[in-house]
């Protein structure tokens, strides 16, 4: 897979907030200026307020919601148990979220009662300090277990600070790594792969036993690229942010940073006869910003 190395990219992020609050204040100094011009400037004046609007909405407003998504998934023909797995991931601390919203998403967790939770990957924006906002993710609990893989963004500040604070935080790191939950008899695989731009994921990943369902969970999507149908049952990542900033219809504003793009930017998809589930993620990267795009906790009830 192409490798990037981010810290080479200019960081313009800085100035986002302050060029989205100059966007806004201009777009509404003209809505005023037309509404009392009068006439055929009141439409003018009423496109530019709608986009004053939005803005300040997709900056202020939109990235304090988060919702749950719900998905049923049968991974064998006839499930005799439903496991709940709870994921969450791209968080991006350091620039845009207080340790407060971190602690929303917790709760938000923990009250889904999950069998299994999964962190996938982007926990910092860029410098490691940061991580202290998610201290939090130390009270989450499943019975079966709490597990990591790192993101693309991970690996820019001293990856290996991340994976000790996630440990310290009870979190087993399951990068390149495998196990089998069992649940009221009835035995689930799940690899979790490394990160497919910085990392050295091992790809197609392992399946201990072809009769048992699989599932494997990362943080590119771009790693179904490689997969072959049967070479895994589901996979569930993040990464793409869902584009954050979306209009109904068009879908994201902004290019998605991976080679499948639009084809898998958020939500259920299928690719390689793979079934692959999108995370929009729990922070905001590059901008503070969302737009009919919420912050985003993925359920899956993975029938066994
Ligand atoms: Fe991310």
């Amino acid at each position: 897979m192409k490798k990037m190395n981010l810290r080479y990219r200019p960081d313009l992020s800085r100035y986002y907030d302050g060029l989205s609050l100059a966007a806004a204040i201009i777009a509404i100094y003209f809505a005023y200026q037309a509404f009392l011009a009068g006439g055929y400037w009141r439409p003018v004046g009423f496109v530019f307020g709608f986009g004053a609007a939005l803005i300040a909405y997709g900056m202020f407003a939109a990235p304090k919601r988060l919702v749950v998504s719900r998905y049923r998934e049968k991974l064998v023909h006839k499930p005799e148990t439903w496991l709940r797995l709870v994921f969450a991931s791209d968080f991006h601390t350091g620039e845009f979220k207080r340790a407060e919203w971190y602690e929303k998403v917790v709760l938000e967790i923990q009250a889904l009662d999950p069998d299994v939770i999964f962190l996938g990957g982007d926990y910092v924006e860029f410098e490691v300090e940061s991580i202290g906002a998610l201290e939090s993710l130390k009270k989450l609990h499943a019975h079966l277990g709490k597990y990591f893989i790192l993101g693309n963004h991970d690996y820019l500040d001293r990856p290996q600070d991340v994976r000790n604070f996630l440990s310290g935080l009870g979190f087993a790191d399951l990068t390149n790594g495998h196990l089998t939950l069992k649940k009221e008899g009835r035995y689930l695989q799940i690899s979790g792969l490394d990160d497919c731009w910085q990392g050295h994921p091992e790809i197609p990943p392992i399946r201990a036993a072809e009769h048992l369902p699989h599932i494997t969970f990362t943080h590119d999507p771009d790693a179904v690229l490689d997969f072959s149908a049967g070479d895994t049952d589901l996979l569930v990542c993040g990464h793409t942010h869902g584009g954050q900033i979306r209009l109904p219809v068009l879908g994201s504003l902004l290019p998605i940073p991976t080679k499948l793009g639009r084809a898998a930017d958020k939500g259920r998809k299928i690719v390689n006869a793979i079934p692959l589930i999108v995370s929009s993620g729990c922070g905001e990267s590059e901008v503070r910003a969302r737009l009919f795009n919420p912050a985003e906790i993925v359920v899956v009830e993975l029938g066994i």
